[in-house]
C-alpha cells in the first residue's frame, strides 16, 4: 500500500542538540516511506552529526549555508519554503526556539520557516533545567500562539545525566503530527468523540466477562480523524494498544464507566463514533472477595447494561451530533444494519461482516458496509486504518458533517 508520506516534501530542520543523532533514524523512516526530505542543519547541528549522514539517508542535498545555496542557484530559503508540505524542527534547541519565537531570520532554517506558510512542528530537546526555564516556557507559549505545533518532550534520563522532561519523543508519536501536517484537513473544526475496545464486567476481584474486541478499529478512527484536522477524544475500554498521539485519552473498564465518560463529554462533541464493543450485560452482584469453587454461589445473575448509543439517539439535543454506530453481523448485513440505524436514531452505521475471513475482532483488516438513510456502500476488504479513512471520506463526500465550529 502506498504510504501517506509518498511524494510529500518535508523540510527537517536539525539544530544543535545531542538528540540530532536520533533524528537520523526519523529521516531514514521518512525516506523509506518515499517522502522527499530536505534536511536543513544549523551550524551547531553539524558538530553532532555530519551533513553526509543525512544526504546518504535521503539521497538528496543537505542545506545549511544560506548564501552558498543562493550562489549555487540550487534551492534557496524561498524555494525550500515554497516547495515544502510541512516543516519539522527536531531536535529544537532552546536557542532555535527563542529565535523562532522572535521571528529572527539569521540562518537558512529560521529564514525558511519565516518564508513558509505550511504547518511547522517543533520538537524541543534539551536539558531539563533549560526546558523548564521561564524564558524557554515563555518562548514555547509564543510559538504556540503563532500557530506552531510544539510537541511535549518525553521525560527520563538525559544524555547530560539529569532526569526530567526534555528527551525527544518516539518517532511513531511525532509521525502522527507530521501526517496531520500533510493531510487535507477536511475534519478541521470538528470535535470527534470515539469509543473503542471491549468493556470488562467484573464478577469478583479475579474474574470478569468481556469480549474479543481489540480496539483496533476505534483507535484507527481516532488516529485518522486527528490526521484530518479534528480535535479527538478517545474513550477506551481495556486494550493492549498505545494511546494515539495528539488525542485526549480516557481509559475506562466497565460499560457503566464508559456510559459516564461519554455522557460527561458528549456536550463538547460534534461527531460521536461508537466503535466500542460494549458488554450487553453485567453481573447483578459483584463480589468483594474471590468466590471459592466450593461456595454455594454457582448461579450468576446478569442485568442489562444501558445502550449508550441508543440513549444518545433519544436525547432532545440529538441533532447536534453526527452519530455513527458500529454493528457486528454475520447474515442479512444490509437489513440488520438498517434496522439498527433506525432503532438507534443514527446518521450512519458501519456494519462489520464477521462471517468473512480477516474481518471483525482482533485482526488488522476489516470488511464493512456503510449504511445511511440514503445509501448502502460496501467498502473493500482492507486494513482498519484504510477502512477508517474510507468512513471519513464517505462522511465528507456525502456532506454528513455538522457545520464546523
Ligand atoms: O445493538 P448492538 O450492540 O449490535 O449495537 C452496536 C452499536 O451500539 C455499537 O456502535 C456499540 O458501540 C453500541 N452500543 C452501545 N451500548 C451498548 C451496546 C452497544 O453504545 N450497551
Amino acid at each position: 500500500m502506498t504510504s501517506s508520506f509518498a511524494g510529500k516534501r518535508i523540510v527537517v530542520g536539525v539544530t544543535g542538540s545531542i538528540a540530532a543523532f536520533k533524528v537520523a533514524g526519523w529521516v531514514s523512516a521518512l525516506a523509506k516511506d518515499e517522502a522527499l526530505v530536505d534536511v536543513v542543519m544549523t551550524a551547531a547541528a553539524q558538530h553532532f552529526v555530519t551533513p553526509l549522514t543525512f544526504s546518504a539517508l535521503t539521497g538528496r542535498a543537505v542545506y545549511s549555508d544560506m548564501f552558498e545555496a543562493e550562489r549555487e542557484g540550487v534551492i534557496s530559503h524561498i524555494g525550500l519554503a515554497r516547495e515544502a508540505d510541512c516543516i519539522l524542527i527536531a531536535p529544537a534547541t532552546a536557542h532555535t526556539i527563542a529565535r523562532l519565537a522572535h521571528g529572527l531570520a539569521d540562518d537558512l532554517l529560521s529564514t525558511t520557516v519565516l518564508a513558509a506558510r505550511v504547518p511547522v512542528i517543533v520538537c524541543p530537546a534539551m536539558n531539563v533545567k533549560m526546558f523548564e526555564h521561564a524564558a524557554t516556557r515563555h518562548n514555547i507559549e509564543r510559538l504556540t500562539s503563532l500557530g506552531y505545533r510544539v510537541i511535549d518532550p518525553d521525560s527520563g534520563l538525559m544524555a547530560c545525566g539529569e532526569e526530567g522532561a526534555g528527551r525527544l519523543p518516539e518517532w511513531e508519536q511525532v509521525a502522527e503530527y507530521v501526517l496531520r501536517g500533510i493531510t487535507r484537513p477536511d475534519l478541521a473544526g470538528q470535535r470527534v468523540l470515539v469509543t473503542a475496545g471491549p468493556t470488562r464486567e467484573p464478577y469478583d476481584p479475579a474474574r470478569f466477562i468481556s469480549n474479543r474486541s481489540s480496539g483496533k478499529m476505534g483507535y484507527a478512527l481516532a488516529r485518522t480523524a486527528f490526521r484530518r484536522g479534528a480535535e479527538v477524544t478517545l474513550i477506551s475500554g481495556p486494550t493492549a494498544l498505545q494511546a494515539p498521539a495528539g488525542v485526549e485519552m480516557v481509559r475506562v473498564s466497565t460499560a457503566l464507566e464508559m456510559y459516564e465518560a461519554v455522557m460527561e463529554r458528549c456536550d463538547h462533541a460534534s461527531i460521536i463514533v461508537k466503535a466500542a464493543a460494549v458488554a450487553d450485560f453485567r453481573f447483578a452482584r459483584q463480589h468483594r472477595q474471590k468466590v471459592k469453587k466450593d461456595s454455594s454461589e454457582l448461579t450468576m445473575e446478569l442485568v442489562l447494561n444501558p445502550d449508550i448509543l441508543k440513549e444518545l439517539g433519544k436525547r432532545d439535543d440529538r441533532e447536534r451530533w453526527l452519530l455513527i454506530g458500529f454493528a457486528a453481523e454475520s447474515q442479512n448485513i444490509e437489513q440488520e444494519g438498517r434496522k439498527k440505524l433506525v432503532n438507534k436514531h443514527l446518521d450512519l452505521i458501519a456494519v462489520n461482516d464477521i462471517s468473512s475471513d480477516g474481518a471483525g475482532f482482533a485482526v488488522d483488516t476489516n470488511q464493512i458496509t456503510l449504511i445511511d438513510s440514503q445509501r448502502s456502500v460496501p467498502l473493500i476488504h482492507t486494513s482498519k486504518e484504510k477502512t477508517a479513512d474510507l468512513l471519513w471520506d464517505h462522511v465528507v463526500a456525502n456532506k454528513l458533517l455538522k457545520p464546523a465550529v
